[in-house]
């Protein structure tokens, strides 16, 4: 196991600044924003309009960014039909899970613009959220390979499975960091790795590679989530694009809540106010963030998510040295370091 000093250094080392990171990709990049545009077409007026609206809000396209370096890193040429396709499809899904997470969490915005739900209505929401699925199976079929769909299948069933966990485990105050992993594994890690997996496979991927790019994306999907979750806390509305603070009024305890209630016991009151007021009107974001920040549930959580991001850039360690290899290996960094 790697100390906490070697694992900081490992993230430092790699470090990268987003622009640089995807520099590598930029031309891949537009051809995967013309190729969305080519599947968010329909006859259907309203589908080609929440489509359009879609593509143009935007988001930091990370999943498509991660198939196609993984696509590089073992050798692909990550410009081809089938890896911008499947980059595509890859950013579809991860759409559609955004239209309907939105739904369930009752989020009115997101990337900076009303959420579909907010503008369209819940009905809307769930169709075109369905529309996306299927659009991107659809798709994929045009690669015609079952190694894919199987991938694609699982992922979408446990990225389900995660957030039905996730309900029902809403409301309380008495979770598991095993049950808040197994969580987060299922609703974020598994499409990162996906990603990963799916890029290597169309990079005619050994084995031993395309493992490890799977092991790499599990790795920094679980950072990703637990520095979502941290954001909730430590950032605002504007800088996120999307509800601050909404984790707990929504009533899902996350890993910096688990740990706090883990030092002072005496806060779950505090905590399931909250939760039952569904508002900080009592208890106030402010003096939630000082407790959090006081027992070092803040800085255990970052700490967490360090590990997950080193071991990430650990499991491509055996790749051959390329500026791929290098762009998957700072994007740990940047992901630990994000600010939305
Ligand atoms: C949001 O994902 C959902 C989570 C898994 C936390 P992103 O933060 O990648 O969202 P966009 O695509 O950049 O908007
Ligand atoms: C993200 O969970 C998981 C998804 C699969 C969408 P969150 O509920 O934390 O995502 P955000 O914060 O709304 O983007
Ligand atoms: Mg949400
Ligand atoms: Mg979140």
């Amino acid at each position: 196991m790697m100390t906490a000093s070697g694992q900081t250094a490992l993230l430092e080392e790699t470090r990268l600044t987003a622009g640089r990171i995807f520099e590598p990709i930029a031309d891949e990049l537009q051809l995967v924003e013309t190729e969305f545009e080519r599947q968010a077409r329909s006859n259907i007026q309203v589908i080609a309009y929440i489509g359009d609206h879609l593509r143009r809000s935007g988001g930091k396209r990370v999943r498509p960014a991660l198939t196609i370096l993984s696509n590089y890193a073992v050798g692909g040429n990550g410009s081809n039909q089938s890896a911008i396709r499947m980059a595509t499809v890859m950013e579809f899904l991860h759409t559609a899970t955004l239209v309907h997470d939105d739904v369930i969490d009752k989020a009115d915005t997101r990337r900076n613009r009303p959420s579909i739900n907010s503008e369209f209505g819940n009905q809307t929401a769930v169709l075109m959220g369905d529309w996306l699925y299927m659009s991107a199976f659809e798709t994929s079929l045009a690669e015609r390979s079952l190694s894919i769909l199987d991938i694609l299948t699982a992922v979408t069933r446990k990225m389900t499975e995660g957030e039905l966990l996730q309900l029902t485990l809403l409301g309380r105050t008495d979770i598991s960091e095993a049950q808040y992993f197994d969580v987060i594994a299922r609703k974020t890690a598994y499409l990162f790795s996906a990603c990963c997996e799916i890029g290597s496979l169309l990079g005619n991927a050994t084995s031993d590679q395309q493992i490890a790019m799977r092991d790499y994306g599990m790795n920094l999907g679980v950072a990703f989530q637990l520095i979502d979750d941290l954001l909730d806390f430590t950032s605002s509305e504007e800088v996120l694009g999307k509800p601050a603070g909404a984790d707990l009024i929504e009533g899902k305890l996350s890993l910096p809540l688990i740990l706090l209630l883990q030092a002072e016991p005496a806060m779950r009151a505090q905590i399931q106010q909250v939760m039952s007021e569904a508002s900080y009107h009592n208890v106030t974001r402010d003096s939630l963030l000082e407790a959090l920040e006081r027992t070092g549930a803040l800085q255990m959580t970052l700490q967490r998510a360090i590990e997950y991001a080193s071991a990430a850039i650990s499991s491509i360690e055996g790749l051959n040295d390329s500026v791929y290899k290098d762009a998957l290996c700072s994007i740990p960094g940047y992901i630990v370091e994000r600010d939305h």
